[in-house]
């Protein structure tokens, strides 16, 4: 008996080595950790349950029958994160350099079926030169049945991907039907095709950093939700947002305790707002100051800085914040805020999770480059998300509520359950200049009675009282009070309950 249990101790040293340790070495000298590593960072200690830990591949071309490490390039199973289970699978780069041949998308596939079967979330740690060349199609179907599976459990479990090193060509195309993609800089790329291929093909010289690094896509194209220094922060950072998440659609997110009182006032909000309209501030303090102690988990923080989206604590329940950021653009709407805000406020109303929204909005960004690039689809993604979304929604518009940006940000009319205002708000169709010039064209030549207009126009609607008088916002609200305000409507929202109509899904403008 003795001897068996050795064995099998055995076999498992083998299959914790991976690939070798000249490989492991060659992995650390690139500021990488192992597979075995990030889960150990990733999960709570010991709590990790692997499985298929000794399947190979079946190849013979090209030698491969020589060839067969335990585990085949992946490592999966399960563990948990303070407490909660996910299911997981890391990439071992050692092996195949993390190629995903058609027994290692069986072993990813497996976590994936049991991960909705049982209603838990799923982490991929993505480190791998795609498909096994040796396998040619029968890597590119390996790749096709995770994809099945990740439309499949879109909205149905949190999907999370890390991207730890390369992820080129169809491979790429697992983590963006993810809902979060996380990147290492320095040492992690994804790209449709490569520096080389992009050479031959349209002349551009570009470094794989430049053409899909960790910066490109978390500040660029969008294409990632975050970037961080090395695999221990992001991992990390993986902790602290699986926290804010529900398991599956059919549960809410956990509920933290806090030792923040539901009540607290914070008068530092009475002045924040300056007093000419046109001077910016930092919509970070707002939603800092509402939240259980100050904490904001912010999504795609590096991108469309005019709106700030990511997840806070209320009473201990998590929240999704949609916030215009004056800071940037003045918090106009353009192409890339709606969308990064669109595909937020859909995966909040997927997974239960109540929306919150800050208001502060002079319009969509008016130029040629907008229209061409389509600002009225994309601007429209978020007005239907908004729309649609059923979850609790509480907007609090603290300055600029102006024109059809108005409209989209959660207003009343799009079926936000209670809208609160600050005493500076000023909800018109425009700021008080632009109208006057409008309807006073005449009098365009003379600055002092173009002035005289705007303040008449100013007196008039720069003011939350109209919108209040028509029940379009419930309460004109003390700053101070935003936090007690908000934390009891998001309490009493919890009941709520709404009948969409009957439907196979909708069509948002994609
Ligand atoms: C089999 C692979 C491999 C692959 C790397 N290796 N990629 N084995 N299939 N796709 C092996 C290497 O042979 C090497 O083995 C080890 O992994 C490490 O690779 P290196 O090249 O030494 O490492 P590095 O210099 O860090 O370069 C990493 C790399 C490069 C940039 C990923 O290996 C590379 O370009 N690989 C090919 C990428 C590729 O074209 N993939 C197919 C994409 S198309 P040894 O034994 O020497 O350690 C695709 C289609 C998916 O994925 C479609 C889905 C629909």
């Amino acid at each position: 008996m003795q001897e068996i249990l050795e064995q099998l101790e055995e076999h498992r040293r083998e299959a914790r080595l991976g690939g070798g340790q000249k490989r492991i070495d060659v992995q650390h000298a690139k500021g990488k950790l192992t597979a075995r590593e990030r889960l150990d960072v990733l999960l709570d200690e010991g709590s990790f349950e692997e499985y298929d830990t000794y399947k190979t591949h079946r190849c013979t071309d090209f030698g491969m029958a020589d060839t067969r490490p335990p585990g085949d390039g992946v490592v999966t199973g399960w563990g948990t994160i303070n407490g909660r289970p996910c299911y997981v699978f890391s990439q071992d780069f050692t092996v195949f350099g993390g190629s995903l041949s058609e027994t290692h998308a069986e072993k990813i596939c497996k976590v994936m079926d049991l991960a909705m079967q049982n209603g838990v979330p799923i982490i991929g740690l993505n480190d791998s030169g795609g498909a096994r060349i040796q396998e040619g199609v029968a890597s590119l179907g390996g790749y096709a049945e995770v994809f099945w599976r990740n439309a499949q459990a879109s909205g149905v479990i949190p999907q999370i991907s890390v991207i730890m090193g390369p992820c080129a060509g169809g491979a790429v195309y697992s983590p963006a039907m993810t809902d979060f993609i996380f990147m290492v800089k320095d040492t992690s790329y994804m790209f449709v095709t490569g520096p080389d291929v992009v050479k031959t093909v349209t002349n551009e010289i570009v470094t794989a950093e430049e053409l899909g690094g960790a910066s490109t896509h978390s500040r660029k194209s969008s294409v990632a939700d975050g970037a961080y220094e090395n695999d221990v922060e992001a991992l990390l950072e993986v902790r602290r947002m699986f926290d804010f998440l529900p398991a599956s659609n059919r549960e809410t997110a956990p509920v933290i305790p806090t030792a923040d009182p539901g009540d607290r006032t914070e008068m530092a909000l009475d002045t924040l707002v300056p007093p000419n309209p046109n001077k910016p501030y930092d919509m970070h303090e707002v939603v800092a100051k509402v939240a259980d102690e100050g904490s904001f988990f912010e999504i795609q923080k590096d991108h469309a800085g005019n709106i700030l989206c990511g997840f806070i604590r209320l009473n201990g329940s998590t929240v999704g914040v949609v916030a215009n950021q004056p800071m940037v653009l003045a918090g106009c709407l353009d192409i890339d805020a709606s969308k990064k805000a669109g595909r937020f406020v859909r995966f909040c109303d997927a997974f239960n999770i109540p929306i919150l929204t800050f208001v502060d909005v002079p319009g969509f960004l008016p130029g040629v480059a907008q229209e061409y690039g389509g600002i009225i689809k994309h601007g429209a993604k978020l007005l239907f998300a908004y729309a649609q979304a059923t979850v609790p929604k509480v907007t609090v518009i603290t300055r600029k509520a102006y024109g059809g940006a108005y409209d989209v940000m959660a207003s009343k009319h799009i079926r936000a359950d209670v809208n609160y205002a600050w005493p500076t708000a000023q909800i018109a169709v425009m700021g008080a200049k632009g109208a006057a010039e409008i309807l006073y064209r005449s009098e365009l030549g003379d600055p002092e009675k173009i002035a005289q207009r705007t303040k008449e126009y100013e007196d008039r609607f720069a003011n939350p009282f109209i919108a209040a008088q028509r029940g379009f916002i419930d309460e004109v609200i003390m700053p101070h009070s935003t936090r007690r305000r908000v934390a009891k409507a998001f309490e009493l929202l919890k009941g709520k309950q709404v009948n969409a109509p009957a439907k196979k899904h909708d069509n948002i403008p994609l």
